[in-house]
């Protein structure tokens, strides 16, 4: 008889082989553990989010986002030349708006010396090898905060749609390879590809915030843009976004926006926020097999920060765990504002 610690166990006394299957093979040792892994985070997988402001010389720190900052325009470059560095194939811009250019019609944002588009021309001529997202949404430039045009105390739908498409191709001239709306308008993304193609801009690429939930985890966010304020004091829709944006509670409507979003020519789907929506990144995978990214928004980021800062998480394991838990649900990409200290630790 074999005894194991005083004890005999059951299935030796039975000369039974339990357990012939020992899932805890594999597990014992590092190199074995990589081997059987079925997922592996790449840096080719981030898209790095970042803020552009006003000014020269300028770094603000974003304080609901630690380690987060905007640049002005001559940093940023700067920024995004360490990102090519280290091999993040693409960055999402996002600018905060000076408070006296948003208007109740949004015009900055179809204005082509606009601050995303003179931060696209920059990053295109000192860094030409990284792709350029640019986010359509008026909600950097409306009074009220919203992503669309108000009227009668409500957000628009088809107005808007055509104010995108002057948005949209604005920054497709600028140099953006990568047109991404996150508005939730309905029927905007064929619009706009429309307008890109009539502009002569056939190959700039569409990658649709398909399925855009209206989360409290962007909070964060609306900080980094300066957009809070303006949302709260709105009387529009309550100060939300919710007859856009998703109901958190649907899954059936994600998988409609992503395929109406594809019919009208979207080449990439986006869902967001990430961490709490990978049910949903799970579906639009395996229904649809197309390009599919997920946004780690900007509440998330807080929420793993603020814990590390506490002491209460390891930052840098809680960071990867969470990137390729992305790439487990089905992910080919992220937005996460780790992109940086991902690809450092991914480089190591
Ligand atoms: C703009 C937009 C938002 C985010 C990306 N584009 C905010 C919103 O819809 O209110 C959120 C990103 C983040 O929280 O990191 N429409």
């Amino acid at each position: 008889l074999c005894k194991t610690g005083g004890r005999t166990l059951n299935h030796k006394m039975t000369n039974q082989r339990y357990p012939t299957t020992r899932m805890r093979r594999v597990r014992q040792s590092d190199w074995s553990r990589r081997l059987v892994a079925e997922n592996s985070l790449s840096v080719d997988d981030l898209i790095w989010p970042v803020f552009v402001t006003e000014g020269t010389g300028q770094s603000v720190d974003v304080a609901s986002m630690p380690g987060v900052q905007r640049h002005s325009v001559d940093r940023l470059v700067e920024q995004v030349k360490q990102a090519a560095d280290l091999g993040i194939p693409a960055i999402a811009i996002f600018p905060e708006t000076d408070p006296s250019l948003k208007t109740d019609d949004a015009a900055e944002a179809w204005n082509p010396d606009n601050l995303v588009c003179r931060t696209v021309a920059a990053i295109k001529a000192a860094v030409p090898s990284v792709g350029i997202i640019c986010d359509v949404a008026l909600d950097p430039y409306t009074s009220h905060g919203q992503d669309g045009l108000v009227r009668d105390g409500k957000v628009v739908n088809d107005e808007s749609v055509a104010a995108l498409c002057d948005q949209a191709v604005v920054q497709a001239k600028a140099g953006c390879d990568i047109i991404a709306p996150s508005d939730m308008m309905d029927g905007r993304i064929g619009e706009i590809r429309m307008a890109l193609d009539q502009e002569g801009c056939e190959d700039v690429m569409v990658m649709s915030y398909a399925a855009k939930y209206a989360s409290a985890f962007y909070g964060p966010f609306r900080d980094a843009i300066g957009s809070k304020s303006n949302l709260s004091t709105g009387n529009v829709d309550g100060g939300g976004k919710k007859t856009y944006q998703m109901n958190p509670a649907n899954t059936d409507v994600a998988m409609r926006e992503v395929a109406l979003d594809l019919d009208e020519g979207a080449d990439m789907v986006m869902v967001k926020p990430g961490m709490p929506y990978l049910d949903i990144v799970r579906r639009v995978k395996e229904q649809f097999a197309v390009p599919t990214f997920a946004y780690q928004v900007s509440g998330e980021y807080a929420m793993l920060n603020a814990a590390a800062i506490n002491g209460w998480l390891d930052r840098e394991a809680v960071m990867m765990e969470s990137l390729v838990g992305f790439k487990r649900a089905g992910c080919d990409g992220i937005l996460t504002y780790f992109a940086i200290d991902a690809a450092k630790s991914l480089a190591q």
